[in-house]
């Protein structure tokens, strides 16, 4: 089976170290890939966005299936095209990746389907309208943006002038782009998160291993949000009896509401949930795996991922196919310095021979490039110290025992990654 990977961050880089797995796989291409992905398949230049040249990539190659990472590429339609011309694709189509490609529209379709989630003030085309809202909302307030932009487009508003000022610079300054054209305002929820992905075929469903990202760059949650500085995933994640909710409150009335809307969706669900006293409610949708969450959720996977995919392409998912393996997982993220703002590319990376022979131990690469035989920095995230082990402890020992031994300048990474879970197990929690 000859595959194509669209994308070129970590999670498209633990996609393919899966595939690769697979006794049915012959070749893989990626595009673009990156510096670590080339060790593993064939990278073409390519922007991932870009739905002309993946149909054009397709047409060289031809592959059996064609997997898709990242949002970009599904909110443009990459699927639709692909599903016109009969050939396999994983990814939910221009109108169900609507669910992350507007927030607006992922938070009618909550409302309209009754599934819990932060309750709306509403939302609003001008800054005038919003600014008046903000007199009469609680504090803090959270601010979303409705269209894509990066991971930048919710802000968490402490007070009046707070939120005003994120206005002013989404809806007068354009900061964040047309992203920023509608806004929407909600209540602040509280609680610990959690990624519950769901890989469906538009009929059946088979959730992931739960994960819980740490999306701050400092460590105790502090400074600005970014795509997501480390993610673990154990059962002790997810009670039985929290996962009955989440399937039974969540997952299947949001998978019926598709239907009930004519919007049917295939691939990876991601919600993202905050756990509250009074129960999990839906903070956003994503229409595709979530990075750092693949490498977390993959390293754990003992499946054959390649005929589980294919099997989803073809509308056949069988849930029975997707077994994981005890224990926990974890994936550290090393940033360049200054991300998620302002940085540096080009630095030359040391030690990964080295982390790599820890047994246990993947190193998945994000923004690195190759270039002569160095393996260079190519973006904010780096890499993904990925480890997997009996328990969480032994996991994070792993992951950090390789972080240690890899260096580039300016080099950031969290040193807490999983560290609430540890200590909420040593308070009782
Ligand atoms: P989103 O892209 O909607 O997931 O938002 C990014 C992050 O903002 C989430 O992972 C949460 O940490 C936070 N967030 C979003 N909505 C809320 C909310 N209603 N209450 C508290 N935090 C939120
Ligand atoms: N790690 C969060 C995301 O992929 O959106």
């Amino acid at each position: 089976m000859k595959i194509l990977v669209l994308g070129g961050g970590g999670r498209e880089h633990a996609l393919v170290w899966k595939l690769k797995q697979s006794s049915h796989v012959e070749k893989i291409w990626c595009a673009p890939g990156n510096g670590g992905i080339a060790a593993d398949a064939e990278c073409i230049a390519m922007d991932a966005g870009d739905v002309d040249a993946s149909v054009a990539l397709a047409e060289k190659i031809q592959p059996a299936l064609t997997v898709v990472g990242p949002e970009l590429p599904l909110v443009n339609g990459l699927t639709d095209v692909f599903r016109q011309r009969n050939w396999a694709v994983v990814g939910p189509s221009q109108q169900a990746a609507q669910l992350e490609g507007s927030k607006i529209f992922s938070k009618q379709f909550l409302e309209r389907h009754r599934i819990p989630t932060a309750k709306m003030y509403g939302t609003f085309d001008s800054p005038q309208e919003a600014y008046r809202a903000l007199n009469s909302v609680t504090f803090p307030v959270v601010i979303k943006a409705d269209g894509l932009c990066a991971g930048k487009g919710v802000f968490l508003a402490p007070d009046f002038a707070a939120a005003k000022n994120f206005v002013a610079r989404v809806m007068e300054k354009n900061e964040l782009g047309a992203g920023g054209k509608r806004i929407l305002l909600e209540e602040t929820l509280e609680g610990d998160e959690l990624s519950f992905i769901i890989l469906t075929d538009g009929k059946r469903y088979a959730p992931l291993v739960p994960t819980r990202d740490h999306k701050r760059v400092f460590d105790a949650n502090q400074g600005p949000n970014t795509g997501g500085m480390g993610a673990y995933s154990t059962d002790e994640l997810l009670p039985a009896a929290l996962c009955e909710t989440i399937r039974s409150a969540i997952v299947e009335p949001t998978l019926q509401g598709l239907t009930a809307d004519g919007i049917p969706y295939q691939g990876f669900l991601y919600i993202g949930l905050m756990l509250t006293k009074s129960g999990p409610k839906v903070l956003e949708f994503n229409c595709r795996l979530g990075d750092p969450e693949a490498q977390a959720i993959l390293a754990r996977a003992d499946f054959d991922l390649a005929e589980v995919l294919s099997d989803v392409a073809a509308g056949r998912l069988d849930a029975s196919k997707l077994h994981w393996k005890d224990g926990a997982s974890v994936c550290v993220v090393l940033t360049s310095g200054g991300y998620p703002g302002k940085f540096d590319i080009g630095k030359k990376i040391d030690g990964l021979t080295a982390a790599e022979q820890i047994t246990g131990v993947k190193v998945l690469h994000a923004g690195t490039k190759l270039a002569a035989g160095a393996v260079l920095t190519n973006g904010g995230r780096v890499l993904g110290v990925t480890a997997s082990a009996k328990s969480l402890k032994a996991a994070l020992a792993l992951a950090y025992e390789a972080a240690s031994k890899m260096h580039f300048e300016g080099m950031h990474y969290r040193k807490d990654i999983g560290a609430h879970a540890n200590q909420r197990r040593a308070a009782g929690d």
